[in-house]
């Protein structure tokens, strides 16, 4: 087996495949549930200061090339989730924390709450396309988002991940920000801001109207946004969107991501889907003679 560990920032990872968020990360039982399937690295759903519902149903539709929804952020609040983290602590594998509010008290709160559970890491979720005041909205105002990094940087000592969006115009100037502002990595992409209609009823199906388009159809959208950024700037990726197979993860470190996520995946191919993708990569590395995935790491721009 060749050797699949990775590092970004101060965490170390047995291998480079990490549980993206908001899939099978409600709580300690389906967080060890990919762990045990062999997930490298957890990120917890995304999680506000307070309780919140979520949109009504239909939030997810499966289409044919990925998947649509429009959750709503729906989570317990942080002192509730809290324990969900906490009950992960003797975990070997790093746990990263997602937290979105709509400026920087409250991120600098749940990131220092984050620590305190015992994530090793938080994940800043600037970039959701569907949830009003939260998303999007913050992710694209360079300077809230400048003040909210560093805000958190002087608070805790875990690294800061920021995930940015593909819905934007000027991504090499908003990674370059987010370097500035000290942060650890960036992720990414979320969802590309989509829309599906009901030909009966003329309509859209998804009950907040618009949503997130993820999985296997987002993946050249990813890609170029990480070979972008790896080009221009100089910080840790990690790449997401439409990994599904061992080599769409290489296409990932190629374009010169350290590590990726994986989210629809685990609909198309079921929780193993970490132990599949690490063998594939592991097959494909061996038959091209790398000796570990280092060497790979921004090979397309290199
Ligand atoms: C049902 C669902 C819920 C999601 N919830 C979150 C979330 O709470 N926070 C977040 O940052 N991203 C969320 N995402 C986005 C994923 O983390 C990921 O960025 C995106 O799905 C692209 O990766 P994929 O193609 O592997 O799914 C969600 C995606 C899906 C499909």
């Amino acid at each position: 087996m060749t050797d699949l560990a990775t590092t970004i920032s101060a965490l170390q990872l047995k291998n480079p495949t990490m549980l993206a968020s908001g899939i099978m990360d409600e709580d300690v039982g389906s967080m060890q549930r990919m762990i045990d399937c062999g997930a490298g690295a957890i990120v917890t759903k995304s999680i506000g200061l307070h309780p919140r519902e979520g949109y009504l149903n239909p939030t997810v539709i499966e289409l044919e090339y990925g998947i649509l929804n429009a959750m709503g952020l729906p989570n317990p609040g942080i002192d509730i989730y809290g324990k969900e983290i906490k009950a992960l602590e003797k975990t070997k594998i790093p746990i990263i924390g997602s937290i979105f509010a709509a400026n920087a008290k409250d991120f600098v709160t749940l990131a220092i709450k984050m620590q305190h559970f015992g994530a090793n890491a938080v994940e800043l979720n600037v970039s959701c396309p569907h949830a009003k005041h939260y998303g999007l909205e913050v992710g694209s105002d360079a300077s809230l988002l400048r003040e909210i990094i560093s805000s958190i940087k002087h608070q805790i000592h875990i690294p800061v991940f920021v995930k940015i969006s593909p819905n934007i115009m000027n991504l090499v100037e908003v990674a370059q920000n987010i370097k500035n502002a000290q942060a650890d990595a960036i992720v990414a992409i979320n969802t590309v801001k989509g829309m599906k209609i009901d030909l009966e009823t003329g309509q859209p199906i998804l009950a907040n109207k618009t949503g997130g388009y993820s999985g296997k159809a987002i993946k050249p959208i990813g890609i170029r946004c990480v070979y972008d950024i790896a080009q221009n700037v100089d910080i840790p990726i990690i790449g997401v969107g439409g990994i599904t197979t061992g080599e769409d993860a290489i296409e990932y470190f190629m374009a010169g991501a350290s590590a990726v996520q994986i989210g629809s995946a685990i609909y198309y191919r079921g929780p193993e889907v970490f132990k599949h993708i690490c063998k594939e990569i592991d097959l494909w590395l061996r038959k091209h003679n790398y000796k570990n995935l280092y060497e790979l790491i921004g090979a397309a721009y290199l």
